[in-house]
């Protein structure tokens, strides 16, 4: 199923929905098949709106057309995942009650076209648009040891800066041992583009995904 299947599909309820967005920027779809996960994972619950939205590449045109196995990609991820322009993705961030943030891991840190969304949030902040709502991060990495952790963790750095109020995967859940972290899920994926998800994957992406669901509604109905 496509992400944005997710999109306005609520329950019979007419107790208001808990809203959550997925924002994330993924080049080569690892880091996009995660907001998949995530997105099932908060659907698990009853009365979740869970929009999925996608950041595009900050490039121009020209270099991607240059590129012809990029050209691919990129033609295959506008398919599947259509973007918004970044200002309307800012727009949206302050309709949600949740707001989960995934950008493949590049040199220990997030993406560009990621840290470029937060650069142009400056209103958002000295308006504290943002306070209190929940939040979670989520990565992808080539290599076990390439800075998934960091990735992650760098990525918390602007939501406290908003005032969002961040939440982890526990070790409950059995297969943080063998994927991701206690900081967010992570996908290695090794120097191959989209490669298959493994299941460890998945059961961490969709348990952070219901964390958020089950954490939010309790803290908008307290
Ligand atoms: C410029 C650049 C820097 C990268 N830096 C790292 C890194 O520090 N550690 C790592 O494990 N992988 C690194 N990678 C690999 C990416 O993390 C990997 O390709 C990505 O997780 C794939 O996600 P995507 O399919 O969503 O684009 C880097 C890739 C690029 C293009």
């Amino acid at each position: 199923m496509l992400v944005v299947d997710f999109v306005h599909k609520l329950s019979n309820s007419d107790e208001k929905p808990t809203k959550i967005l997925i924002v994330f920027y993924s080049r080569y779809g690892n880091t996009a098949r995660m907001a998949e996960e995530i997105a099932y994972g908060a659907k698990e619950l009853s009365n979740i709106q869970v929009t999925v939205r996608r950041i595009a590449d900050n490039v121009p045109m020209e270099v991607i057309s240059n590129d012809p196995a990029w050209t691919k990609i990129a033609e295959d991820m506008n398919d599947r995942y259509p973007t918004l322009p970044i200002e309307d993705v800012i727009k949206e961030l302050p309709n949600n009650d949740a707001i989960i943030f995934g950008s493949p891991t590049r040199f220990g840190n997030m993406a560009a076209p990621m840290k470029s969304m937060w650069d142009g949030t400056t209103e958002l902040w000295t308006n504290g648009s943002l306070v209190g709502k929940i939040g979670a991060v989520f990565t992808s990495a080539a290599s076990v040891h390439g800075g998934q952790e960091t990735t992650a963790v760098s990525m918390m750095f602007p939501m406290f800066h908003h005032g969002m109020i961040l939440i982890g995967v526990p070790y409950s859940v059995e297969e943080l041992t063998e994927s991701g972290s206690p900081y967010g899920p992570c996908r290695i994926v090794g120097r191959l583009a989209n490669q298959e998800i493994e299941q460890a994957d998945i059961k961490v992406a969709r348990a952070l995904g219901r964390r958020v669901a089950e954490v939010t509604k309790k803290f908008i109905s307290a």
